[in-house]
């Protein structure tokens, strides 16, 4: 029997590598839901569109003729740590809006800012989830057969979906539901450490005429990079925004497994949800 895996939780909790180094584990197909909503917002920005939350027709209109397609390529041998690290990898995922790949637009600030607000539009909720359903079907990886000791046994195939609703409301009947949290603080930290890591590759990797421009030594952080009490704020409102709207906020689900990673490691967290999923 097939296995839908629901990790819903708050902003920066970890749900979205979790649930990639966890599909990679598994064998499972894997959907990032909050990344349809990233592209819903992205629309709006570039079609200055500002009548959000509100039933934005033209919004729902650019959604409906939109294609989202996430790509993540599940190996089918599973994951094991790096032999000196200890640490698991995360496989990447891109994500492509119109077949052109917004994977790095839509974590900027300007959508950040702005994607709990289209959200919480029930109209815009009801045209991602469509694309969601799809999504996960497509997603979905196969049970297969395999030889062990014990002769041929079967393997579940499944899907891991990340998101704000999926257990109470997109897979109500997931046969496993996480709510992942950690304290406010330790996700702020974390995600302007995620924006610093993806700015310094991106300085590695700019053209030597660009670094020899603009030394680094003297380079700035492009104002639009926030500083952690910044990013502490806006991950704050968004949570406000998503546990307080109308339609599905966030909630734990009554048969959800709580999992606070503060003081966890990646690879414990990782670890323990994987051996939930195989009892
Ligand atoms: O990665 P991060 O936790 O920052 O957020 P995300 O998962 O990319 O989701 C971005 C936003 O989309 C959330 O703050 C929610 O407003 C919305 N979202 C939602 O409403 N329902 C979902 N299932 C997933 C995301």
């Amino acid at each position: 029997r097939d296995f839908t895996i629901a990790i819903d939780g708050p902003a920066a909790s970890g749900k979205s590598s979790t649930a990639r180094a966890l599909a990679l584990e598994l064998g499972f197909g894997y959907i990032d839901s909050g990344s349809i909503y990233r592209c819903a917002t992205l629309l709006a920005l570039r079609h200055n569109i500002t009548d959000i939350g509100t039933g934005a027709t033209d919004l729902i209109e650019l959604i409906n003729k939109s294609s989202v397609d996430i790509k993540f390529q599940p190996s089918t041998t599973r994951s094991s740590p790096n032999l000196i690290t200890g640490r698991l990898s995360v496989p990447d995922v891109r994500i492509l809006l119109n077949d052109e790949d917004v994977s790095e637009e839509i974590r900027k600030p300007g959508v950040n800012r702005l994607v709990a607000k289209v959200a919480s539009d029930g109209e815009v909720r009801t045209a991602v989830l469509g694309i969601q359903r799809a999504l996960a079907k497509a997603a979905e990886t196969r049970s297969t057969d395999v030889v062990d000791k014990e002769g041929v046994v079967s393997v579940p195939g499944g899907v891991v979906m990340d998101g704000r609703d999926i257990g109470t409301t997109i897979f109500p009947n997931a046969e496993l539901k996480i709510y992942l949290d950690a304290s406010a603080m330790a996700r702020a930290i974390r995600r302007w450490d995620e924006m610093n890591s993806s700015l310094k590759q991106a300085r590695a990797k700019a053209p030597v005429a660009a670094a020899d421009s603009a030394p680094v030594a003297n380079e700035r952080a492009p104002a639009e990079y926030p500083s952690v009490e910044d990013i502490a704020r806006e991950l704050e409102e968004r949570d406000y925004a998503d546990i307080n709207r109308q339609h599905s906020p966030l909630r734990i689900a009554k048969d959800a497994v709580v999992i606070d990673n503060t003081t966890m490691t990646f690879e414990q967290q990782v670890y323990s949800i994987a051996d939930l999923a195989r009892d």
